[in-house]
C-alpha cells in the first residue's frame, strides 16, 4: 500500500502529468483538496473508488483516511493543487505517514506560479535583469520567519511570485514600493488556466486599485518584476553563435 501525493496542476485538467492522471485512475482511494482541484481530474477515478474531498477535514481526519486505506491495503491518490511542494501543507502529512510506516511517493505538478507566467506569455528569468525568482507570500495569519518579510526580500529586486496574497494587495504594494519603485510592472492572474481566468496588469503605483476594482482577493498569483515588461533585454548565451558550450562549438573557440 502506498500514498501517492499528486500535483493536479493549476486548473486546466489537461495540465496534470500523465503519471498523476494514471494514478488517479488506478487508486481505490482518491482524497483531493476540493477547494482548487478541478472536478475533471477527480472524474478520472475508477468506478467504485472511494472519492473524498479534504477541504473541510482536519489533519487527523486526513490521517484517519490513510490509516483506513492501510488496513484495507488500498493505494491512495492524495491529490493537491498545483505542485505539492509549494504551499501544499504536504510536509505535515508526510511526517505522519513516516510515523505510521506508510510508503509514499510525490508526483510533481505544474505550479500556479509557472502557469501564471505561461498565460501571461512571459519568462520569469531574463539575462542581466533577473536570474532569480522568489516564491513567497505576504504575511497574514501565517507569520513570516525572520528575514523573510516582503520588504527584506524586496531588496534583491528579483522576480517575485506571491501566493496567497491577493487579499493583502495594499500591504504588498506598500512593502515593495521602496525597493522596486512605483513603475515596476505587476501582473495578477486569478484562476490561471481555469475557464474564468482573469488577468490584471499594472505597476506598483496602480495595481492595488485595479485588483480591488476587479474584486480579486483569492486564488490569484501576483508576479512582480521588470521581466514582465522588459523589451530590450540581452540575449542569453545559449544561442549566441560566439559562445561554446557542451552541445555546440562557437566562434569563440574557433582554432
Ligand atoms: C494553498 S496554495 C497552493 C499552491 C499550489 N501548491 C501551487 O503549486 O500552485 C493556494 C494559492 O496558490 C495560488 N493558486 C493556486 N491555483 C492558482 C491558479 N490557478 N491561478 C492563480 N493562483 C493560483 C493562489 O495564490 C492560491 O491562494
Amino acid at each position: 500500500m502506498k500514498v501517492y501525493i499528486i500535483g493536479a496542476g493549476p486548473g486546466d485538467p489537461k495540465l496534470i502529468t500523465v503519471r498523476g492522471a494514471e494514478l488517479v485512475e488506478q487508486c481505490p482511494v482518491v482524497l483531493y483538496t476540493g477547494s482548487l482541484v478541478p472536478q475533471a481530474v477527480i472524474a478520472r477515478a475508477r468506478p467504485g473508488a472511494r472519492v473524498l474531498d479534504s477541504s473541510s477535514m482536519t489533519l487527523d481526519q486526513i490521517i484517519d483516511i490513510f490509516k483506513e486505506a492501510q488496513a484495507a491495503d488500498h493505494d491512495v491518490a492524495r491529490v493537491h493543487t498545483g505542485d505539492p511542494s509549494i504551499f501544499g501543507s504536504t510536509a505535515e502529512q508526510i511526517r505522519r505517514l513516516q510515523e505510521l510506516g506508510i510508503d509514499y511517493e510525490i508526483i510533481p505538478g505544474v505550479s500556479s506560479f509557472t502557469a501564471a507566467a505561461a498565460v501571461l506569455g512571459k519568462e520569469l528569468t531574463l539575462p542581466e535583469l533577473s536570474q532569480t525568482v522568489i516564491v513567497t507570500r505576504a504575511e497574514g495569519r501565517t507569520l513570516m520567519p525572520e528575514g523573510e518579510k516582503l520588504e527584506d526580500l524586496a531588496r534583491h529586486r528579483a522576480t517575485l511570485a506571491l501566493f496567497l496574497s491577493a487579499g493583502l494587495i495594499r500591504d504588498v504594494v506598500e512593502r515593495l514600493l521602496p525597493s522596486y519603485g512605483p513603475d515596476c510592472p505587476v501582473a495578477v492572474v486569478q484562476k490561471a488556466t481555469w475557464p474564468d481566468q482573469k488577468i490584471v496588469r499594472g505597476t506598483l503605483a496602480d495595481i492595488g486599485d485595479k485588483v480591488r476594482a476587479e474584486r480579486i482577493n483569492a486564488t490569484a498569483m501576483i508576479l512582480v518584476g521588470e521581466v514582465l515588461e522588459a523589451k530590450d533585454f540581452a540575449n542569453s548565451r545559449l544561442y549566441d553563435p560566439t559562445f561554446t558550450h557542451r552541445f555546440r562549438r562557437g566562434t569563440d573557440n574557433a582554432s
